[in-house]
């Protein structure tokens, strides 16, 4: 298992490209199984998550071809033959439960593998099934599988609201309900711009969706979609994530291009209350940092929220604010397994329930960390930017799962990062 060899701290000073979004990407590839005909999309990073995804649909017998010096990504659905997903694909990357949506639409039937936890604690899906009977589907559970099937070719739909508002359960129905459900209304829908991207792909299909970007979806079944050209939308959580980096250290600068600031929420305006100096100007967003950081409290919440996606690599600039901050999670109330690590670096931070408390302003000293779930691993690697001498990061399977050339990119801007294959 790799590790990355730190040496700091750093500052960065330079240009950071983004690539395209990993969990927007995710549901547009399942989306076109719907289609009738070939769809391009472009835009994809080359990731571990979208190269086991490949795989999962490859499984049916679609036709699926990644071009990695264009970042695209051609699938042809006529092949689909294999209504199953396996569990040994599954378990690997929990977005491969929106098969079990993707194949109700396709073929009217699906056996797909029930997701396993992660790293930090159990994900239920209690939600997708529950929203897939109020449809009409029939749902049976045996085995570790779901079996999905429809009487006939369509399902007389309803009404179903989600509680909590859950991302990939919106994605799970949409991609169920658009070619199955003669009328189906999702309340609480999740608005996250990977839930409006997706719901966009269809429409340009085909798919008669209303209310897309507000939390009611209505849904009308049409009996064909079309394949179509369609391009991801660049990756708001790397984005987030390199806009914390640049902040870490008091002498970055740092140019993030290819971005897309209106996907990122309130974000911005609580990374202002920082004291660093940033601008935004169409897809570019430039920081410079400052001597003083000043103590920023977050409370993640579902979109246009804080996303909790950054509330790790949040938790790592608290380490060098001036003061004394906290970070709660209000979406998943255990993902804070960083905190131990953190602290093998010397920061100061103490969790009770959903709440990290952050001491700042701490120096670092490097130390061997060891990485547990992708933001987590990223949080470490800031982390590492910033703290005096040697830090080692094991485990950096986590962070190929969801950062593009995350070493190339840091190291370019002046980071010193060596992946170490063990
Ligand atoms: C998506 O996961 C993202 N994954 C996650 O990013 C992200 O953290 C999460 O949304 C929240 O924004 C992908 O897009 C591939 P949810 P998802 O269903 O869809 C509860 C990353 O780091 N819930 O919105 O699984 C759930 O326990 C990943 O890139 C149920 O109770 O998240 C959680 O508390 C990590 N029952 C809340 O809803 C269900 O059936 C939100 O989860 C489903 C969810």
């Amino acid at each position: 298992m790799d590790k990355f060899v730190i040496e700091g701290p750093t500052p960065l000073k330079g240009t950071i490209p983004i690539s395209g979004s990993k969990n927007a990407a995710l549901p547009l590839m399942a989306a076109a199984l719907l289609g009738h005909t070939s769809s391009r999309l472009s835009l994809i990073p080359r990731l571990q998550d979208i190269d086991t995804f490949n795989r999962v649909i490859a499984e049916t017998g679609t036709t699926i071809h990644f071009n990695g010096k264009e970042n695209s990504l051609v699938i042809d659905p006529s092949g689909l033959s294999n209504t199953i997903a396996p569990y040994d694909l599954v378990r690997k990357m929990r977005a491969s439960f929106y098969m079990l949506g993707a194949l109700i639409g396709h073929a009217g039937e699906a056996k797909v593998s029930l997701p396993g936890g992660c790293a930090w604690g159990p994900r239920p899906v209690d939600l997708h099934l529950q929203g897939f009977e109020k449809m009409g589907v029939r749902i049976k559970l045996d085995q570790g599988y779901v079996f999905a099937s429809i009487p006939g070719n369509s399902v007389e739909g309803g009404e179903f609201t989600l509680e909590p508002s859950s991302v990939g359960a919106t994605i799970n129905l949409v991609l169920g309900a658009v070619k199955r459900a003669k009328f189906f209304v999702i309340k609480n829908a999740a608005q996250e711009p990977d839930v409006v991207l997706l719901c966009r792909m269809l429409q340009k299909m085909g798919a008669d969706i209303e209310g897309i970007g507000t939390d009611t979806l209505t849904i009308r079944k049409v009996e064909k979609l079309e394949g179509v050209e369609f391009s991801n939308a660049p990756d708001r959580i790397e984005t987030g994530t390199y806009m914390i980096a640049a902040a870490l250290h008091p002498e970055s600068e740092v140019t993030l291009t290819g971005c897309k600031p209106e996907d990122l929420g309130d974000f911005p305006r609580t990374f202002s209350k920082l004291g660093v100096d940033f601008q935004i100007d169409g897809s570019t967003i430039f920081i410079r940092s400052a001597e003083n950081i000043h103590p920023v409290s977050i409370k993640t919440k579902i979109y246009p929220g804080f996303p909790t996606d950054l509330q790790a690599q949040w938790a790592t600039l608290m380490t060098q604010a001036n003061g004394l901050s906290t970070v709660t999670d209000t979406v998943y109330f255990d993902r804070f397994s960083y905190v131990p690590e953190l602290n093998r670096l010397g920061a100061n931070l103490r969790v009770e329930k959903n709440n990290v408390t952050i001491h700042g302003k701490t120096k670092l000293i490097g130390a061997a960390v060891m990485s547990t779930d992708l933001r987590a691993s990223v949080s470490l690697v800031m982390a590492g930017l910033v703290a005096e001498g040697t830090s080692e990061i094991l485990r950096v399977y986590h962070l190929d799962r969801g950062y593009e050339k995350l070493e190339d990119k840091l190291n370019r801007v002046g980071a010193s990062i060596k992946r170490v294959v063990q």
